[in-house]
């Protein structure tokens, strides 16, 4: 595997790639690995000739009191996880390298971004969409794999791919979870051990919502009901928000009549830690 920091260095190689007629599957992370962002490479290989994993704590997607300087970096133990996987290359680039003095470029998808998630974090998804497609034009992929543990920084950045006609295919690849349930995250390491025994709720809820789907019901306030009930039963897991949205505009339904997104965000009450889950009905992603 090629460990690559420099931009022009990255791009070089995507250009030799390219020339020998090899496709690229680009897996942008920002480290800390676990199965979901192997999982990622497993697909990111089926559908294309290299992988390429960028690792990357990309400070303009924090708000200023988020956890930016906390966020784990356990960079070799990534480099072995990585080349296991099966990874061809790994971009690793500094902030410097990024972000050089005098950047001042912005890439905003607007209305999406400020639902769900963007409501409390309203400038992470113009960052997650600047260095995603920075990463796009540096990487030049033929696909790009994300899971649908983030939902909507799949569906901000399907929007961006389309308006801004950028070349490349984007693969939503299912939430890989724990035996519990909880979906597997980077930040799950923040969380007290009570924390992370209740945490499984997040997803019990959900599919409890997903079984009352399965029976037929459709009202979204009493899918949202199902999920608030068993929350309650958790303290210590503070509910953000639970949401029933359109997949397609993010938009709140009243009922659900096509492929819906149903949404959970929490805040753990102890070590502040914020977790995301979601499933879709009636559809996919
Ligand atoms: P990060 O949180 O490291 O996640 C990298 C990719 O792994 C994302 O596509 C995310 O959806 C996926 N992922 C995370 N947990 C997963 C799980 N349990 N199952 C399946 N996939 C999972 O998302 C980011 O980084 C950043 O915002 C990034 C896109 C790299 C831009 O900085």
């Amino acid at each position: 595997m090629d460990i690559i920091q420099s931009p022009s260095e990255m791009q070089k190689w995507s250009q030799a790639a390219h020339r020998a007629g090899r496709t690229i599957g680009l897996v942008p992370t920002m480290g800390a690995l676990h199965e979901g962002h192997l999982s990622l490479v497993a697909q990111a290989r089926t559908h294309a000739d290299a992988a390429v994993m960028s690792i990357f704590v990309n400070p303009m997607q924090f708000g200023p009191a988020e956890d930016f300087n906390r966020y784990p970096r356990p960079l070799e133990a990534d480099c072995n996880k990585a080349a296991e996987a099966g990874c061809d290359a790994l971009f690793v680039p500094q902030k410097s390298d990024m972000y050089p003095e005098g950047f001042s470029t912005q890439v905003t998808v607007e209305a999406l971004s400020a639902r769900l998630c963007g409501a409390s974090r309203p400038a992470h998804f113009c960052g997650v969409a600047t260095v995603v497609l920075k990463l796009f034009n540096i990487v030049a992929p033929d696909i790009a794999c994300f899971g649908q543990k983030d939902a909507q920084q799949v569906i901000v950045l399907r929007r961006m791919v389309q308006d801004l006609n950028v070349p490349v295919t984007i693969n939503v690849c299912p939430t890989v979870r724990e035996r519990d349930g909880l979906a597997m995250s980077s930040r799950n390491a923040y969380l007290t051990p009570a924390e992370r025994t209740a945490a499984p709720v997040i997803y019990k809820g959900l599919q409890a919502a997903r079984a009352l789907y399965d029976k037929g019901e459709r009202n979204a306030a009493d899918l949202s009901r199902a999920i608030e009930d068993l929350f309650r039963a958790a303290p210590c897991i503070r509910k953000e928000y639970i949401e029933i949205v359109d997949c397609a505009n993010l938009q709140p339904l009243a009922s659900v009549a096509s492929a819906a997104l149903i949404a959970a965000a929490c805040r753990t009450a102890e070590s502040n830690t914020r977790l995301i889950d979601n499933v879709v009905i009636g559809g996919s992603l």
